[in-house]
């Protein structure tokens, strides 16, 4: 096995940058090929096979770029396609889930938020995670139109602080002291999502939960690269948002997948 060969990293958009990044701080040496395939986003509202057809879509062009692991940086994607993708695939997956077990450990209220895309909330997998927190009043919210603004840029728009007031609004009334965001787009909204929430409730992602999953997969199988190259980036829309999500300091390519 070629170590140094690139960890790939899906999403149905810009959204999974935000796992990129934690993935990209903690394992610097690892060269990392990033798909965003934002002409099909959101996947949130997709059937379950057309869930699966794209995550294996993303895959193929993944694996031809010989990428030696794949992270699924996509909640709807890991909640409705990964046992399909192990099944399906001779490589490592690492799929993203709700960081439903922290805050239901630690919330004092036992009530917990959790904002994401119908397809998660849905996923037969999500709903066995919450099952085992059943001591935890867990009030779900479906994000609707929160990844469509976010993949047109308009993550500070007045139509998005108004969705989030009103996803929140109730959240608050219902005593939360936990908010999870279960899609990856969210952590974008967090800035926003601050001025809505009073400042006792924690907001968390998984993030930094899949980057750590990442470096203790690699060490176990000792797939360690110790080469440390730019980043890629693919997108098969309009490069302009996740340049602008990026900045200068990364190259985004246009590409037909
Ligand atoms: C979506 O494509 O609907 C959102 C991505 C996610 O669930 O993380």
């Amino acid at each position: 096995m070629d170590n140094n060969k690139p960890i790939g990293i899906f999403d149905s958009g810009i959204g999974g940058t935000s796992i990129w990044r934690e993935i990209h701080n903690l394992l610097p040496n690892e060269k990392t090929i990033y798909l965003a395939d934002s002409k099909n986003a959101p996947y949130g509202e997709k059937s379950k096979e057309e869930i699966i057809r794209l995550s294996m879509k993303n895959t193929d062009f993944l694996l031809n770029m010989n990428c030696k692991l794949i992270v699924v940086a996509c909640n709807t994607a890991t909640t409705n396609a990964i046992r399909e993708l192990r099944a399906h695939y001779d490589v490592p997956f690492i799929g993203i889930e709700p960081a439903i077990k922290p805050a239901a450990i630690h919330s004092k209220t036992q009530v917990i938020g959790i904002l994401a895309t119908k397809g998660t909330l849905n996923s037969e997998l999500f709903n066995k995670t919450t099952e085992m927190f059943y001591h935890t009043k867990i009030i779900e919210q479906i994000g609707y139109g929160l990844v469509e603004l976010i993949e047109n840029g308009q993550m500070e728009s007045p139509e998005m602080t108004q969705l989030l007031q009103s996803y929140l609004n109730p959240m608050i009334d219902a005593n939360i002291d936990f908010l999870v965001l279960g899609c990856s787009h969210y952590p974008y909204l967090i800035p926003q999502i601050r001025t809505i929430l009073p400042d006792h409730i924690e907001i968390i992602d998984s993030g930094l939960a899949v980057a750590r999953q990442t470096q203790n997969l690699l060490n176990q199988i000792g797939f360690n690269s110790d080469n440390n190259k730019q980043p890629i980036f693919y997108t098969n829309t309009n490069p302009k948002v996740l340049q602008n999500i990026l900045g200068s300091k990364y190259i985004v390519q246009e590409k037909d997948f």
